[in-house]
């Protein structure tokens, strides 16, 4: 990829290569220009739900902002077991729950209870890059399964066969993919369970963006499937579905010995979840739940509204079967993603991330979200135009 603007900040160059820290830079950049439309960001834009908000001041006012177990609350426990019991098809029990502070916390916690140093976990390639630094905190090593547009970044089980080595421990799966908005398809689960209790493997489930298919597409949990119980850890949250991200609200299902072994380490870390975010979660998974349904047909207005816009730019993207993303092929504008974000944000103040920032062989894709009104999207389709024209290759032979 050729270089349009060498002039790209010493500061942004030197983080090119750590995704998380590439993200976070751009994000500090963009708050320097008030106007900026930020389609980087991956936290819900819409309102959480009054009931969950009320319930969180209830809890406050009736003296319920003590510590809860470690654990987490146990009546929000059995609410998650109850609903993955009911909609996910998982055997769990409250003892099979762990609450944690956000999903984030949970990748931390898993990877510290299941990896010994040298253990190698399989990642889909790209990837949503906090599970880096998650394996590699608790000496582990991250191997990368390549995924492709052809496949709408489907987990081929081939390719997961083909990177199994003696040292792997786990294959960790996404589905719906941050970034891609990929998923991985029923069928395919099936042929990974079978992988998985074959060559002894633990599978890590992250199912966070559950709730946003599309298109017809329907969720599947591959700790649903005989066999898989002993052997899967899915990880969830409150964050996406019910746009309580500033909760910090997540949970682990799996075997009791390994929501043991987190506990342990949440002890002498975090401690419990904080509880009035408990007691809101607690609302929310067990009151009305069509806020989900409303936030779904949101998400599916303005990510048609994107596709259209981004197909009349001329920019092509993977099929987005879930999540809030359009993983956009940017390399009919012959620029590196890293160059292009950053043009995109200086000229344009539209923040968009470039592909390597969820892994190094993808610095010819941006992760666009719809994390915004449909007029923002459009305005910021407008802005982007003139500057992915000037830069296309065709339009420079
Ligand atoms: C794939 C994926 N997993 C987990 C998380 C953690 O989310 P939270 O900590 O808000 O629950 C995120 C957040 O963006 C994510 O994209």
């Amino acid at each position: 990829m050729r270089l349009a603007n060498p002039n790209i900040p010493e500061d942004v160059r030197a983080v090119a290569a750590d995704g998380t820290q590439l993200r976070y830079k751009l994000m500090e950049l963009s708050n320097q220009y008030p106007d900026a439309i930020a389609l980087g960001r991956g936290d819900p834009d819409l309102a959480t739900p009054q009931p969950i908000i009320e319930a969180a001041k209830a809890a406050l006012r009736d003296g319920k902002a003590g510590l809860t177990p470690v654990a987490g609350l146990p009546e929000l426990r059995e609410a998650v077991a109850a609903k993955l019991r009911a909609e996910n098809g998982l055997a769990a029990e409250r003892d099979n729950i762990i609450i944690t502070t956000g999903g984030q916390e949970g990748l931390y916690l898993i990877m510290q209870a299941l990896l010994d140093p040298g253990d190698e976990v399989l990642v889909p390639d790209p990837r949503y890059t906090s599970y880096d630094e998650a394996i590699a905190s608790a000496g582990g090593s991250m191997i990368l399964v390549p995924t492709t547009h052809e496949d709408a970044f489907n987990l081929q089980p081939d390719a997961v066969e083909a990177a199994i080595t003696p040292k792997t421990k786990a294959l960790l799966m996404i589905s719906p993919s941050n970034p891609t908005g990929g998923i991985i398809t029923e069928d395919r689960a099936r042929a990974l369970a079978e992988i998985a209790i074959r060559r002894n493997l633990i599978v890590i489930s992250d199912e966070i963006y559950e709730k946003f298919l599309y298109d017809g597409w329907k969720h599947f949990s591959i700790g649903s499937l005989p066999g898989m119980a002993e052997r899967t850890i899915t990880l969830n949250g409150f964050s996406k579905s019910y746009a309580m991200t500033g909760f910090r609200v997540g949970y682990i299902a799996g075997p009791i010995d390994v929501i043991r072994a987190m506990s342990r380490v949440k002890a002498v870390t975090t401690g419990p979840a904080a509880s009035l975010s408990q007691w809101a979660a607690l609302a929310a998974q067990t009151g009305d739940q069509s806020p989900i349904v409303e936030f779904h047909r949101i998400y599916d207005e303005r990510r048609r509204l994107m596709m259209t816009g981004l197909r009349e730019i001329g920019l092509d993207y993977s099929d987005p079967r879930g999540a809030f993303f359009l993983w956009t092929n940017s390399s009919p504008t012959g620029i590196h993603a890293t160059e292009l974000s950053y043009l995109l944000l200086k000229e344009g103040r539209v923040l968009i991330f470039p592909g390597n920032a969820f892994g190094e062989n993808w610095g010819g894709y941006l992760r666009i979200s719809v994390l915004q009104s449909g007029d923002l999207l459009r305005e910021a389709l407008e802005r982007m135009k003139p500057i992915i024209d000037r830069y296309r290759v065709e339009s420079q032979v």
